[in-house]
C-alpha cells in the first residue's frame, strides 16, 4: 500500500441514500482561529463559545500553548485563553507548518510585544498563499521585516507598543492579511486604514471581537476599515458565529441527494451566494426561522454556472461542493475559480468516480448528469475532501475516501451528522 493511502483515518460510504432530517451547524473555523489568535492582544481572559471541535482548532491552541498562553477548553464549546505570560515571540516551525491562520499569531505578538517570528504558514495546498499582504502591512507601520533562513521575523521600530498607525493599501484583500493587519493596528499609535481589506463575515467577527476587548474600529465589513490604536485592550466574551462553509456543504449536499434536510443554526445572512445558486439548480431553499435552513428536492437539478470570488461572492470553499452538485445537474455548467490558482484537486478525484469534468487552469467544465460509481479516492484538502464525500452519497456502491484526516481540520463529527442524516458510513 502506497504510504499516503496508510496516513490516517478514511471514510467509507454507502451512496444512494437521500439525506433526510436535521442537522445542526458548528462554530465557524476560519473565525474562530482568528478569533483565538486575537486573545494574544490582551493580559485579561478571552473567552470563545461555539468553539468547533476540529484539528485546525486544535492544532493553532497547541501553537499557543508554546508561546505560554493558557488555554482551558470545555466539550461544550468554550475555550478560555489567557496570554497574559507570552514567554516567547517565535512561533515554531512543526506547529506553524500545520495551519495556515498559525501566522496570526504574527501582528499580535509584533504589536504587543514588538517582535514575531514565524515559517511561513501551512494549511491546504491550494494555490501558492503568499503573504506579501500582511508583511507590506507591517511595514508600512513601522515594522523591519525580514528573513532568516525558512522563517520571517517582524520588530517594531522601538520595542512593544511602538507600531505607528498608517494607510495600508491590500495588493489583495486577503482574508488573514486583513485580519493579521487589523491585530496589528488596534495596539499601533496612531490611526490606520486599511484600503481595499477583505468583508468576509469571518474578518467581521473578528473586528467585532476586538471592539468588544476595548479596540477602536470602524467600518468593519467595508473594504476600507478604520482603526484607531489604544494603549492596551482588556479581556472579553464572543460567541463563535456558525460555520457558513459546513452549513453551504449541508445544504448543498441535501439538494444534490434530492432530500429534505433543515440545516439549523446556519448564518443564513451571509449565505445569499450558496442559497441563490441552490435554487438556480433547482432546489426548494427557504429560510425558516433566524437561522435556519430549510432545503428540499423539486425534481431534477439544473445546471448552473458560476465564479468562486471574494465576500459577498460565492466562498472559495464552496466550489469544490458545489462542483460535485453539479455533476447530478442536466447539462454543462461553467465554473470560474478567482480566488486561488490550484482549487482543482478535487477534479481528478470526481472523475475516477465517473464524473465528466475538464479543468483549464482556473476554470472547470462539468456535464451532467453522471451515474457516480464507488471508487477509492483521496480528500487532497478540506473541501476537496467534502467535493468526494458528497460525491460518494450519491454513487453507486461503497466509496472509500483516504486521508480524512483532511476533513477532520474543518468539518466537526462529519461522520455523525452525516448518519444523523440517514447516510451509511464508516469510520475506519
Ligand atoms: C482564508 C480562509 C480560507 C479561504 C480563504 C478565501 C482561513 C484560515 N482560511 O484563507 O478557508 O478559502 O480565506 O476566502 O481563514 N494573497 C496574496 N497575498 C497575500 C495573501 C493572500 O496575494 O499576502 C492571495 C492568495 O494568493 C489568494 C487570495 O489572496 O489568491 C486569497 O487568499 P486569502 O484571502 O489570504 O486566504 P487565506 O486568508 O489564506
Amino acid at each position: 500500500m502506497p504510504l499516503n493511502r496508510a496516513r490516517g483515518p478514511r471514510y467509507e460510504v454507502q451512496g444512494g441514500a437521500a439525506l433526510h432530517g436535521t442537522v445542526r451547524v458548528s462554530g465557524g473555523k476560519n473565525a474562530a482561529l482568528a478569533m483565538m489568535c486575537a486573545a494574544l492582544l490582551t493580559t485579561e481572559d478571552v473567552v470563545l463559545t461555539n468553539v468547533p471541535a476540529i484539528s485546525d482548532v486544535d492544532s493553532l491552541a497547541d501553537l499557543l500553548v508554546t508561546l505560554g498562553v493558557t488555554i482551558d477548553r470545555h466539550p461544550d464549546g468554550a475555550m478560555r485563553l489567557n496570554a497574559s505570560r507570552v514567554s516567547t515571540c517565535e512561533a515554531p516551525t512543526e506547529l506553524i507548518s500545520e495551519n495556515r491562520a498559525s501566522f496570526q499569531v504574527m501582528g499580535p505578538l509584533l504589536a504587543r510585544h514588538g517582535f514575531a517570528s514565524s515559517a511561513p504558514p501551512g494549511g491546504d495546498v491550494i494555490g501558492q498563499r503568499p503573504i506579501d499582504v500582511h508583511l507590506a502591512g507591517f511595514e508600512a507601520m513601522g515594522a523591519r521585516v525580514s528573513r532568516e533562513g525558512e522563517r520571517w521575523l517582524a520588530e517594531a521600530p522601538a520595542g512593544p507598543g511602538s507600531l505607528r498607525g498608517a494607510r495600508v493599501f491590500m495588493d489583495y484583500p486577503s482574508v488573514s492579511g486583513t485580519q493579521n493587519v487589523m491585530m496589528a493596528a488596534v495596539l499601533a499609535r496612531g490611526a490606520s486604514t486599511i484600503v481595499n481589506a477583505a468583508t468576509e463575515p469571518e474578518v467581521q467577527e473578528l473586528g467585532h471581537l476586538l471592539e468588544a476587548m476595548g479596540a477602536r474600529v470602524t467600518g468593519i465589513g467595508t473594504q476600507c476599515v478604520d482603526v484607531e490604536g489604544v494603549p492596551t485592550l482588556h479581556g472579553a466574551t464572543a460567541r463563535v458565529m456558525p460555520d457558513r462553509i459546513e452549513a453551504g456543504t449541508f445544504a448543498i449536499a441535501a439538494a444534490m441527494t434530492g432530500g429534505d434536510v433543515l440545516v439549523e443554526d446556519a448564518p443564513v445572512h451571509v449565505m445569499d451566494a450558496v442559497v441563490a445558486k441552490l435554487r438556480a439548480a433547482g432546489a426548494l431553499v427557504e429560510q425558516r426561522g433566524e437561522g435556519c435552513l430549510h432545503i428540499a428536492h423539486d425534481g431534477p437539478l439544473r445546471p448552473v454556472s458560476f465564479q468562486a470570488l471574494p465576500y459577498p461572492g460565492l466562498a472559495t470553499d464552496l466550489h469544490a461542493p458545489m462542483a460535485a452538485l453539479l455533476t447530478q445537474a442536466a447539462g454543462v455548467s461553467i465554473i470560474h475559480e478567482r480566488v486561488f490558482d490550484n482549487r482543482m484537486l478535487y477534479v481528478g478525484e470526481l472523475r475516477k468516480m465517473g464524473a465528466e469534468i475538464v479543468s483549464t487552469g482556473s476554470s472547470a467544465i462539468v456535464s451532467g448528469p453522471t451515474s457516480l460509481h464507488g471508487a477509492r479516492v483521496r480528500a487532497l484538502d478540506v473541501r476537496a475532501g467534502a467535493a468526494v464525500m458528497l460525491a460518494a452519497l450519491v454513487a453507486q456502491g461503497t466509496t472509500v475516501v483516504d486521508e480524512a484526516y483532511h476533513l477532520d481540520r474543518g468539518y466537526e463529527r462529519l461522520d455523525e451528522k452525516l448518519r444523523g442524516l440517514g447516510v451509511r458510513l464508516e469510520r475506519a
